[in-house]
Order: structure tokens, then C-alpha cells, then sequence
């Protein structure tokens, strides 16, 4: 089987490098592009030293099976249907492929969005794979009215430049210093006041989750952290929630594991949830303004579970289900 990893020098890149080895893919034949920055470095998988490659045509394979892309929408844009040409099934890590019909995974969710024609297969942003567990699993049980989501976002989540910025307190990347700082703007403003962050997490939760009617709103915040999310989240219910059984339905959840035990000082955090897979949730508590909602406090790894573990995931559920969905 031919797996390429475009992006593979990044910080989504080497955690799917990581996955990979995690999930026994190690011993497949396995190319790993990035920019010509990167190019030639070697890195190794299982018994192999691998040449990184720059991304240009000369470079490409005639056939590939599956090609994670973590390389930022544009790279994503102009190679995804190039690879697609050369018979590869593309999960994309980017916002490009996001939008419109193309299925948008969480396996635990909606693999069953994955037909037997589709070819590019989009990964949530990560502050949306996050929430979407709890929310699904509640979802279940519940009618989900309305929700309000507060997130803590860390620099790794913006790539290996932010790092370096909260690291030397530079701005390469990053609209503010971040060291002894927080900046209410994640991605690009929009006219309507909110940032293209948290459009995306209004739109893919909504996708995800199956429902037009759930209304949504969000304040994405990046916080001096290295790495792991956290998210506040405040959930209206069509009935009296009982905390009891929701705590029941987010731990019996695939991917959920539950840190709930406030007068014992247990809840979840990033230190916690750090090279972690699951979605760690807590603080559970019926919200005291308004009798029919919850709140709660979620911490994951935006580079496992949030990227690169979700897309090696969606790729291994293709190879298990190979005869009903690939070519
Ligand atoms: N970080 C997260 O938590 C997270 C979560 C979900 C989704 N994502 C998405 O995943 C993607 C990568 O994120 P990241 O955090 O890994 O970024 P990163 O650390 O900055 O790494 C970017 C990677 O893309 C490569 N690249 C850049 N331009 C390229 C080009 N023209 N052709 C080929 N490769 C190119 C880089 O190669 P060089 O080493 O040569 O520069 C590097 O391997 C982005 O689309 C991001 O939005 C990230």
C-alpha cells in the first residue's frame, strides 16, 4: 500500500508520522513531501530512513493509496486532484475541502458520510473535533437547542512558527505577542464581527452534527500555552438535563474519558491531556442561569486528536472497510 504524507515536517505532519507507526502502518511504502525548505531531511519510520521531498511533480509517484495532506488550503487546493489523478483517496487537515458536499469525518460520528466514489475526505478544524464528541454523544440522548462555546487555544495549533513565537515572544505568526498575552482573534475577521475560526466551528458543528436548526456561536481565543485546547462549553437542552446520566453518556463514548470529581481538584487540563488520544471533559454542571442547559469543560490535543490521529483514524477506516470503499 502506498501512503504519502504531504506536510510531513510540520507539527500535524510528524504527529501522523507518529499515528501511522501507532496505527502498524510503518512497514507500507511510505513518501513524505513538504516545501524544499524541509526537503532532504530524513526521518525514520519503523526500519526505513525516508528522504523528505519536495512537493513538485517531478517528485510524485505514478499511483498512491492514501495521501494525508497537512500543508495549509492552498498547497491543499492546487495537489489534492492530483493525487486524486493518481488514484489516491486525499484527508485533507486544511480548510480547503471543508464547505459543501465533500464528507467532513469523525469517524466515532459519521464515517458513514464516506461513499464508495468520494476521493477527498475533509478533517474537522480542531477546535471543532473537540466539542463534537460530548456534542454527538449528548445528542443521542438530548435535543441539542443552542451553543456556546469559549475556547483557550494553544500556539501549536497555529503550526510551528507559533511556537517559536511564544517561545522568543516574536509575531511571525501570530497577530500579538502571545507571551504574558491573550489574543481574542483567531484566523481572519469577517463582517459580521466574528473571526473565520469561529465561522468554522459554527458551520462544521452544524455539519458534523447533522442539524441546520442548532444554533451556534463561538469566542475563539489563543492563549500562551505550547500545546493542547481547552474549551468552555454552555449547552441548552430541550428537557431538564440529569447530570448523573450525562456523565454516564460522555464516559461510555468512544474517544471521551471523563475527569470529573471537582471537590477532589480532578478535572481536565492540558497538562493532562498532552499526547493524550481522548477528548478529556469535566466540570459537568447544570448551568445556574438558565435550568435547562449544561455546562462543561473539555481539554484534547490539538495535534493528535484535533488533526493528525483523526486523519490517520479516517485512514484506517478505509483500509478495514477497503472492499466496500475503495476503488
Ligand atoms: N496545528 C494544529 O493543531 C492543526 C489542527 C488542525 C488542522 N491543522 C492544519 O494542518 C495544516 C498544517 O498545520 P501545522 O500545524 O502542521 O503547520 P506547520 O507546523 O507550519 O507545518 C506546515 C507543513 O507544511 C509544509 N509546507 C508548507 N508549504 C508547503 C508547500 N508549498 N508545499 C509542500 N509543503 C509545504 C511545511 O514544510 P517545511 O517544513 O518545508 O516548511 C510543513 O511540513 C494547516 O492546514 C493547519 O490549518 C493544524
Amino acid at each position: 500500500m502506498k501512503i504519502a504524507i504531504v506536510g510531513a515536517t510540520g507539527l500535524v505532519g510528524r504527529k501522523m508520522i507518529d499515528c501511522l507507526k501507532k496505527y502498524k502502518y510503518c512497514n507500507e511504502n511510505i513518501e513524505l513531501f513538504s516545501s524544499n525548505k524541509s526537503s532532504g531531511s530524513i526521518i525514520k519510520i519503523g526500519k526505513n530512513n525516508i528522504v523528505v521531498k519536495e512537493l513538485k511533480h517531478d517528485n510524485l509517484s505514478k499511483k498512491y493509496d492514501y495521501v494525508l495532506f497537512s500543508a495549509g488550503a492552498s498547497v491543499s487546493r492546487l495537489w489534492a486532484k492530483e493525487f486524486v489523478k493518481r488514484g489516491a483517496v486525499v484527508i485533507d487537515n486544511s480548510s480547503a475541502f471543508r464547505r459543501g458536499k465533500r464528507p467532513l469525518v469523525v469517524p466515532e460520528i459519521n464515517a458513514n458520510t464516506i461513499t464508495p466514489n468520494t476521493k477527498i475526505i475533509a478533517n474537522p478544524n480542531c477546535s471543532t473535533i473537540g466539542v463534537c464528541l460530548p456534542l454527538f454523544a449528548l445528542s443521542r440522548e438530548y435535543k441539542i437547542i443552542s451553543i456556546l462555546v469559549s475556547t483557550y487555544q494553544a500556539v501549536s495549533g497555529a503550526g510551528k512558527t507559533a511556537i517559536d513565537d511564544l517561545k522568543h515572544g516574536t509575531t511571525n505568526k501570530l497577530y500579538y505577542k502571545i507571551k504574558n498575552n491573550l489574543i481574542p482573534q483567531i484566523d481572519i475577521a469577517l463582517k459580521d464581527g466574528y473571526t473565520f475560526e469561529e465561522n468554522k466551528m459554527e458551520y462544521e458543528l452544524k455539519k458534523i452534527l447533522g442539524s441546520k436548526s442548532i444554533k451556534i456561536a463561538s469566542t475563539c481565543v489563543r492563549v500562551p500555552i505550547i500545546n493542547c485546547h481547552s474549551e468552555c462549553v454552555n449547552v441548552k437542552l430541550n428537557k431538564r438535563p440529569n447530570i448523573k446520566r450525562i456523565k454516564r453518556i460522555f464516559s461510555d463514548f468512544e474517544g471521551i474519558k471523563v475527569i470529573d470529581d471537582l471537590p477532589d481538584n480532578k478535572y481536565p487540563m492540558p497538562i493532562l491531556a498532552n499526547g493524550k488520544n481522548d477528548i478529556l471533559v469535566g466540570r459537568i454542571r447544570i448551568d445556574h442561569s438558565d435550568k435547562n442547559s449544561i455546562n462543561f469543560f473539555v481539554c484534547f490535543d490539538n495535534l493528535l486528536k484535533g488533526a493528525a490521529l483523526n486523519a490517520v483514524q479516517i485512514m484506517d477506516y478505509l483500509v478495514n472497510n477497503k472492499k466496500i470503499y475503495n476503488k
